[in-house]
């Protein structure tokens, strides 16, 4: 028999995948249309399911299974952008969906999924291993894993997993409360909260490039590296989810969740081997390092905004507080921008500058890393740019890759310095479709493997550093609306900047 290699996770380096049912709470809504049955699609058309894979789609509206394969077929047609359409493929897949339609309040709506999970279990063989799946209000998380429990479908002969859509919580005591409410039904291990930047290829790539080569990790600390801006731009604006939107703001909707574990990412100590438990732990600490800032501090390395109208492109775009479902005296952020600071041995006084907004001019997610300038300026009589500090920028999207600027010397006589780009792009050096974030986060989870989920202490690590920015924010008055639709962002952000001798990259 091999002997296990502790360096390797056999989860992730074997990936067998094992039979199950994922069941959808909220499998009318939009995401599930958008974003979890294309991805479902996806892998089956890779053949990366099992052969007795099933879904069990649920939510209030009553359908037939009939007419929820119809409606899933449309979705599957309309947002599997890079997915070819195969019949063959979509009629084994379509076999195995199903729909239960109820309340999450009424203790008959989980009887009834318990006999329909049976009835799967007897005619696919899916081994009694369900994946359930939330989508659903937040507020609704805790019930429907209380029904599981009561329903005992919680626990099985099989495994038992739970998935939770983002946002887990609202602040630090709400997550916590959420956390032991689902405690109740499902042990720590076997809840995954999902932040679907981590499924990212190229997010995935940063531990591959700091961890796979020998030259950069060495660079990778104060001594070196100036500063780090972390950037993720979106040109919509709040798309019909102003009610959610108005709620949630800038902070918690992207930064709290999304940008912090980037961050994470970038910042981490190398953890032992790729096992869920070492990647998760050396997060978890980078998370746990963060200052958590005084008022005095969040008013000067923070900066919240809104947009207002403007005319992009010979067309008027609404400003946030005329959007849909918004009230007209909004003083929630749709643009955040915040200076964090790690404090550790590695990082002890180096900024970190993560900012996002809607509304921006483009969408762009990128990690820019600048390095210190060289420490003697010996071209510095010279013509050119001979001075620009080295940087590197990992692109998260639209296009994925790395570049590193550097200077270099122009053609001709004289020593004349331009920064130029040493560049890798994912497209054009793999030639093949990276899966989307989706596909990979649903096929871990199915897998058991947790490595790209945010556990308990790193979701509270966050809110512990967000929170009371979080309360600033809404202690103070703002001015509002303070950038206009289609820029980048609020003056009072470039100024951040400028306190520190820095500038905003313009993506
Ligand atoms: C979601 C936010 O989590 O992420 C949205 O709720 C945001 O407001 C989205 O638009 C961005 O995701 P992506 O993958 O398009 O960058």
């Amino acid at each position: 028999m091999p002997t296990e290699n502790p360096f390797q996770d056999p989860l992730r380096f074997e990936r067998r995948v094992p039979e199950c049912v994922v069941v959808i709470f909220g499998a009318n809504g939009d995401l599930t249309k958008r974003k979890l049955l294309p991805a479902l699609y996806r892998l089956a058309y890779d053949r990366r399911l099992s052969a007795g894979f099933a879904v069990v789609g649920i939510s209030r509206t009553p359908l037939s299974d009939e007419a929820f394969r119809e409606k899933m077929l449309e979705a599957v047609k309309q947002f599997s952008e890079d997915t070819k359409f195969d019949e063959d493929v979509w009629n084994a897949f379509a076999g195995g969906l199903h729909y239960v339609a109820g309340d999450i309040g009424d203790p008959a709506l989980y009887q009834e999924l318990a006999t329909k999970l049976a009835e799967i279990e007897g005619s696919r063989h899916t081994g009694g291993n369900v994946l359930f799946y939330l989508s659903t209000q937040p507020s609704q998380y805790a019930p429907i894993a209380l029904g599981l429990g009561k329903a005992g479908i919680g626990k099985g002969n099989g495994w038992r997993r739970l998935v939770v859509e983002k946002p887990f919580g609202h602040n630090l005591e709400s997550a916590r409360e959420l956390s032991d409410r689902l405690h109740e039904v499902f042990n720590e291990s076997d809840v995954y909260r999902i932040d679907h930047y981590l499924g990212k290829e190229t997010v995935q790539n940063i531990l591959a490039f700091r961890f796979g080569n020998g030259i950069f990790e060495p660079l990778w600390n104060r001594r070196y590296v100036n500063h780090v801006q972390i950037t993720a731009a979106e040109s919509i604006g709040v798309e019909g989810r102003g009610a959610y939107y108005q709620e949630a703001g800038a902070l918690a909707d992207m930064i709290q969740n999304h940008l912090l574990q980037v961050m994470a990412t970038i910042a981490m100590e190398p953890s032992a081997s790729f096992r869920a438990t070492s990647v998760r732990d050396e997060r978890s600490k980078l998370l746990r390092s963060i200052r958590a800032m005084k008022p005095d501090e969040i008013r000067e390395n923070t900066v919240p905004g809104q947009y207002g109208p403007a005319r992009i492109g010979g067309q008027e775009v609404p400003g946030f507080r005329q959007e849909q479902g918004v009230n007209p005296e909004s003083q929630t952020d749709t643009y955040a921008a915040v200076t964090f600071f790690v404090e550790n041995w590695r990082w002890a006084g180096v900024p970190f500058y993560v900012r996002t907004g809607k509304r921006l001019p483009k969408r762009v997610t990128e990690i820019a890393i600048q390095f210190n300038k060289a420490p003697l300026a010996i071209f510095g009589d010279t013509d050119g740019d001979g001075t620009a500090p080295n940087l590197l920028i990992v692109r998260i999207q639209p296009e994925e890759g790395i570049s590193l600027k550097f200077v270099s010397k122009t053609p001709g006589s004289g020593m004349k310095l331009r920064p130029v780009s040493m560049d890798f792009n994912y497209g054009s050096s793999f030639g093949e479709r990276s899966p989307s974030a989706y596909e990979t986060l649903l096929l871990d989870a199915i897998i058991g493997d947790a490595t790209l989920y945010t556990r308990q202490d790193m979701v509270e690590a966050s809110w512990t550093v967000v929170e009371p920015i979080q309360n600033v924010w809404k202690e103070t008055k703002y001015e509002f609306p303070n950038y206009a639709a289609g820029t980048w962002g609020p003056a009072a952000a470039d100024e951040m900047l400028a306190r520190r001798g820095h500038v905003w990259r313009k993506p």
